[in-house]
């Protein structure tokens, strides 16, 4: 427990759900989809319209969460889904799912772990909501993502091919939780 003398301070401290180093994980606030949005066009090629990320937002604010660097900065996030169908890990049977729609941390500030926390805070966040199993879609070519989910215990289900707007396959991928 960290001590501070300065009530507002502590108040901003406690908002974070875990600290990386000089970032803090802490849930989306409404003001924060600017930020979101254009770093979403920054770091990839799959966009979505702004009444989607408030969607998102409203229908599982667990799940959407956010980095900031110390000077309250955002510079990464995670947006879900929550969904209910059939189980990509049982043979037969519906599962309520939880969806990794789109993650990503400025290009200036990944290798430090970010990523990686981010997701695990979503992945609390879909047990939270009662998900069993996590999902996500990934292009084939994406090594550096696609090793992040492998360590978090993800598996490939399936191959979605052309998947993507320009014609590259996507893997499905999986994990219990
Ligand atoms: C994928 C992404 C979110 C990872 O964020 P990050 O903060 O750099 O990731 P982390 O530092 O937490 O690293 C998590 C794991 O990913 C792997 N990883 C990260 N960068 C890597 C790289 N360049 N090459 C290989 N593996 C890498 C590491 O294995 C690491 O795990 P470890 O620390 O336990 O070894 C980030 O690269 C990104 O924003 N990419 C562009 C957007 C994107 O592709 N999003 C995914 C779409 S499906």
């Amino acid at each position: 427990m960290i001590s501070c003398s300065n009530p507002g301070v502590r108040a901003v401290q406690n908002i974070f759900l875990r600290r990386v180093g000089e970032y803090g994980i802490r849930k989306c606030l409404l003001e924060d989809l600017p930020s979101i949005i254009s770093i979403n066009w920054a770091a990839l090629p799959e966009h979505y319209s702004d009444s989607f990320f408030e969607e998102r937002l409203r229908e599982s604010p667990e799940t959407f969460l956010v980095a900031e660097d110390a000077k309250g900065t955002i510079i990464g996030y995670v947006m879900c889904r929550i969904e209910y169908g059939f189980s990509h890990l049982k043979r037969y049977g519906l599962a309520r799912k939880g969806h990794v729609v789109s993650v990503a941390v400025l290009e200036a500030h990944r290798g430090k772990g970010i990523g990686k926390a981010l997701m695990e805070e979503a992945l609390k966040g879909m047990k939270e909501r009662g998900c069993s199993e996590t999902y996500l879609e990934v292009r084939v070519s994406n090594d550096s993502a696609i090793t992040m989910y492998k360590n978090l215990g993800f598996q490939t289900v399936t191959t979605h091919h052309g998947y993507y707007r320009d014609g590259e396959d996507a893997y499905l991928m999986s994990k219990a939780l």
